[in-house]
């Protein structure tokens, strides 16, 4: 949630931040703004609406030349998104200037204690109390930017990303973080910093991991890193291996298509290197002993969104595979509920960004009543995966579009990878059923990219329903997840009344809902699971019965269904638990194609933002 950037070099600055904003829009895009330090002073603009509205302002009275600069794309938290309150904000003199992401949560108390102190505050935003801390206490500090903001930190309750510039230092940016994404990109005689690595990969691959409670003060030649106390930090560096040509939309119309069609590499990608030379999974990277995972006797897994979705699938997969209960928990509930938690309880938190605050604090505290937790996760160095006992990286590639499609396919692949791996440890599962599962994960690539080639239906269906107002998507078992992410991603980009239920359970209610013409997507699973199969089939007949217009998707082959759906959409045949891999494309596509036939901007819902981190 809203996206920061700093530079500090020889290229001109505001070129840099906004290029870097263009690739974190995503992030938020209420409203943008940037300041640039020229020697002796501070120059900002900052509009509502979109980074557009700003990129015209500044082509029509463009700011001084300069070689500092920073950057704001917000996602509002107080105050609406207006010009007033879009970032930088500035102090009473005009010479600092204030980028903020996360909530400042003792900002009443602060902006109190400021009015008193005669400062005038324009805003209705928490971030402008920290311009105006900053500004009481730069004198004290010498003008040292990087010391004046460590004393206002240590003031400031809640999570933040803070940076600042002030018009008596000119070539340095100042950073904190508490709570809420860093990272430095080191440069050679200039260095960037962001709220993620896509808004410097263009110019450098080589990164520093900025951890909580440290304050960054970046200059041309230097970056040097303390704790808010002003103890040197020692942050550890990390090279990029994203292709800085992954995060540009290559032709397409939208990221989201782009990233739909990138499924077939990212699974491949996330498989490789997973099996030894004996034919035996290993999760090297994954951390955690022997002894560790055959101790394990629950498994809780804690996510947000489509990443929740995920985890439901892993639950049947886990428990089919390792016979240990798995429990899966929206993260932003986790921790309220009291949960039993024990040092012989696995955690696992999925989160494509690695920052989603609730995904965050509810992995904060599983470690702290000391269980396991391991992330899986597609950002590398993010906070979730650094502050996990253990991590599997999924490898989606840059996800930009705010509607998650490729990460979606990964995590899956990942968590079927645990569980499998568990099996193998713990001996639950023969290890000839591991190898053949393993060799249809290998397949998956390929039975993907055949889906993505039969899609031209699937967007003809869109463009016919583009009016209606209701969809419904009905699964069972691993069907049922399939359809909670099918209604999320048309409610969130193509605004429309969707939801995801259990089959069986509509007859317990929802069936109320079917009325003459709805369109209702069936996930019918493989027909190898007979009762599962017909128990669908049934359920398809129930909602046609009543009006419905269905939508089903099916083994290609499966003739028992073509009599009772009005579209078949046939899927590769997969064995059960594999089955959302091919299933969920068909409904990413219709999304997408709905959202644009209804006009609406597909990588930018309104009201979203892609790494949510606030609570
Ligand atoms: C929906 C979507 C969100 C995210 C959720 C968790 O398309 O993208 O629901 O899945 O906000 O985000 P991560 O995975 O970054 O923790």
């Amino acid at each position: 949630m809203c996206g920061i950037v700093g530079y500090v070099g020889d290229r001109s600055g505001l070129d840099i931040v906004v290029a870097g904003l263009r690739r974190l829009e995503y992030r938020g895009y209420d409203s943008a703004g940037v300041a640039v330090v020229s020697p002796g002073s501070l120059l900002t603009d900052k509009r509502a609406g979109k980074l557009a509205n700003l990129e015209k302002a500044l082509a029509d009275s463009p700011l001084a030349t300069s070689g500092t600069a920073i950057g704001h794309t917000r996602w509002a938290t107080h105050g609406a998104p207006t010009d007033r309150n879009a970032h930088p904000h500035t102090d009473c003199t005009g010479r600092v200037a204030v980028i903020h992401n996360g909530i400042i949560e003792n900002f009443a108390a602060l902006r109190a204690e400021l009015s008193e102190h005669g400062h005038v505050l324009v805003s209705d935003t928490d971030t402008e109390v920290v311009a105006h801390l900053l500004e009481q206490v730069m004198p004290e500090t010498g003008d040292d930017l990087a010391e004046a903001l460590r004393r206002v930190c240590r003031r400031l309750e809640g999570a933040f990303t803070l940076v600042a510039v002030h018009a008596a230092a000119a070539d340095v940016v100042v950073a904190a973080r508490r709570n809420s994404p860093l990272v430095v990109g080191l440069g050679v005689g200039e260095n960037f910093l962001a709220s993620d690595v896509s808004a410097f990969l263009a110019y450098t691959r080589e990164a520093l991991e900025v951890a909580d409670g440290q304050v960054v003060e970046l200059r041309r030649d230097r970056v040097t890193v303390t704790d808010f106390d002003g103890a040197p930090a020692h942050p550890r560096g990390y090279h990029i291996d994203w292709d800085a040509a992954a995060a540009e939309k290559d032709g397409y119309d939208y990221f989201m298509l782009k990233e739909i069609a990138e499924q077939p590499k990212a699974v491949a990608d996330t498989l490789i290197g997973r099996i030894d030379a004996q034919g035996r999974l290993t999760l090297d990277e994954m951390r955690l002993s022997v002894e560790e995972l055959r101790a394990i006797d629950k498994i809780i897994i804690v996510a947000a969104g489509t990443a929740y979705h995920a985890g439901l699938v892993a639950k049947y997969a886990i428990e089919h595979w390792t016979r240990i209960p798995c429990e899966v928990e929206l993260a932003s509930e986790f921790r309220y509920r009291d949960p039993v938690l024990t040092r012989d309880t696995l955690v696992i938190a999925i989160s494509q960004s690695g920052e989603t605050m609730d995904t965050l604090m509810a992995m904060r505290y599983a470690r702290e009543q000391r269980s396991l937790v391991l992330a899986i996760c597609n950002t590398n160095g993010a906070t979730i995966p650094r502050e996990s006992d253990a991590v599997l990286y999924t490898h989606a590639g840059p996800e930009v579009a705010v509607a998650s499609t490729k990460a979606f396919l990964t995590q899956l692949v990942a968590c079927y990878l645990v569980a499998l791996y568990l099996g193998q440890v713990r001996g639950s599962t023969w290890s000839e059923e591991i190898a053949s599962v393993i060799a249809e994960l290998a397949d998956m690539p390929d039975k993907v990219d055949r889906v993505l080639d039969t899609m031209a239906p699937v967007r003809e269906l869109a463009r016919e329903l583009r009016e209606c107002t209701s969809v419904l998507f009905l699964g069972r078992h691993v069907g049922y997840p399939v359809a909670l992410e099918g209604a999320l991603k048309l409610k969130e980009i193509a605004y429309m009344h969707a939801e995801g239920f259990a089959s069986g359970e509509l007859k317990h209610g929802p069936i109320a809902l079917v009325e003459q013409g709805l369109p209702v997507f069936v996930v019918v699973p493989p027909r190898g699971r007979g009762v599962l199969h017909d128990k669908v089939v049934s359920n398809i007949q129930e909602v046609r019965a009543r009006g419905a217009r269905t939508i089903v998707l099916a083994e290609a082959g499966d003739e028992s269904v073509a009599p009772y759906a009005d579209v078949l959409i046939p899927l590769p045949p997969t064995p059960t638990l594999l089955q959302p891999l091919v299933a969920t494309i068909p409904l990413q596509v219709f999304a997408c194609e709905m959202a644009s036939q209804r006009g609406f901007d597909v990588d930018q819902p309104r009201n979203l933002a892609k790494s949510v981190t606030v609570e």
